[in-house]
């Protein structure tokens, strides 16, 4: 702003500056702070992760993420009742396989009686105006914890794309809503979006996890599935370098080229730049992933009495939306929005 010559005034008082702008006055009272507000959190914003186990009923807790649990289908029934009570429009599910189902070939993830097949029918079943999404990748089902096959010591992407294929129409023959693959391999999009539409499923929708970064904030989430200790190594080399923001645009591009309706970008805060990119290059909706990490560190830091454990979480939440977000994947989905709906 140039500045406006004014002549000098005769100050109320001789220790007061001249000053045209002053920004405090628009933050001077609640109301005014509400009316120039640019970003709202809406519990439409939320999409809510939950971590689904075997077993009659009950939830069992998960040491690094406190306040989250796994949930047992009856439980996560419930879950979707919540969510459609508090007007959280989705859950992303995600399932902690029983270790002896687990093996090399993932045999488990085209079992179409799985734990994600089941919990998905019984959720739509119960409540079907919330939005059922599924994770496809092999991660929940491999012995070694990777999402893709191994041959040697190698992660081999064409022959994993044959198997997230059927995969993927096992959970839309279940009733899933939106399919979500976080495996980064290349080519699965097209390969899910042909499949879909030749079998019917036109109408289900494809969110690709399309920046997807090779994390240190995925830990908790890897004890919440149970693959932390069997994990071989590490996913860097299918999983996005934290270096780089072009590649990031790139792998967009293609999975939009490839029929994506949504792209994700993972994890979240740390990745705030590629959100705010993604979404002013291609204009398409845009979705956020708040990892386990990042919930993690904040319980852990508002346990200690560090921080204000209430205000970090609305505080994060709104920084996606400024960033440009659309949607956040967030394990505060049901605190928020109950904090909201106050
Ligand atoms: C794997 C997958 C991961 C997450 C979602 N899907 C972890 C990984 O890539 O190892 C992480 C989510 C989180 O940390 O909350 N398919």
């Amino acid at each position: 702003l140039t500045p406006f010559p004014r002549p000098a005034i005769e100050a109320a008082n001789s220790s007061s500056l001249a000053l045209t702008h002053r920004p405090r006055r628009n933050r001077k009272a609640e109301w005014s702070r509400r009316l120039v507000r640019e970003n709202v959190l809406t519990a439409d914003d939320l999409i809510w992760p939950i971590f689904i186990i075997e077993g009659a009923s009950g939830r069992q807790a998960i040491g690094s993420m406190p306040g989250v649990e796994r949930l047992t289908i009856t439980e996560a029934v419930k879950a979707a009742e919540q969510a459609a009570a508090l007007r959280i429009p989705a859950i992303a599910l995600f399932p902690n396989t029983d270790p002896s189902l687990r093996d090399e070939s993932a045999s488990e993830a085209l079992n179409a009686r799985n734990l994600i097949c089941r919990a998905v029918r019984e959720m739509k079943r119960a409540v079907p105006e919330v939005g059922i999404i599924t994770d496809v990748a092999l991660d929940p089902y491999t012995s070694h914890g990777h999402d893709g096959l191994m041959v040697g010591d190698r992660i081999v992407n064409d022959e994993t794309v044959d198997v997230l294929v059927r995969q993927a129409l096992l959970h839309a023959e279940a009733g899933a809503d939106v399919i979500a693959p976080s495996d980064m391999m290349d080519g699965r999009v097209g390969a899910i979006r042909m499949a879909l539409d030749a079998n019917g499923f036109q109408d289900v929708q494809v969110m690709a996890y399309a920046a997807k970064y090779a994390s240190a904030f995925y830990g908790p989430f890897r004890d919440a599935i149970g693959t932390n200790a069997t994990l071989i190594g590490d996913k860097r080399t299918y999983q996005m370098d934290p270096a780089n923001t072009d590649e990031a645009l790139r792998e967009v591009a293609l999975d939009l080229e490839e029929g994506a309706d949504m792209v994700m970008v993972k994890p979240g805060l740390p990745y705030l730049d590629i959100v705010q990119r993604v979404k002013e290059t291609f204009a398409v909706p845009t979705f956020a992933y708040q990892v386990s990490g990042e919930y993690a560190m904040i319980e852990a830091a508002a346990a200690n009495g560090w921080i204000d454990g209430e205000r970090a979480m609305m505080e994060s939440l709104l920084a996606f939306k400024r960033a440009g977000a659309d949607g956040i994947l967030t394990y505060f989905a049901p605190r928020v929005a109950e904090k909201l709906k106050a």
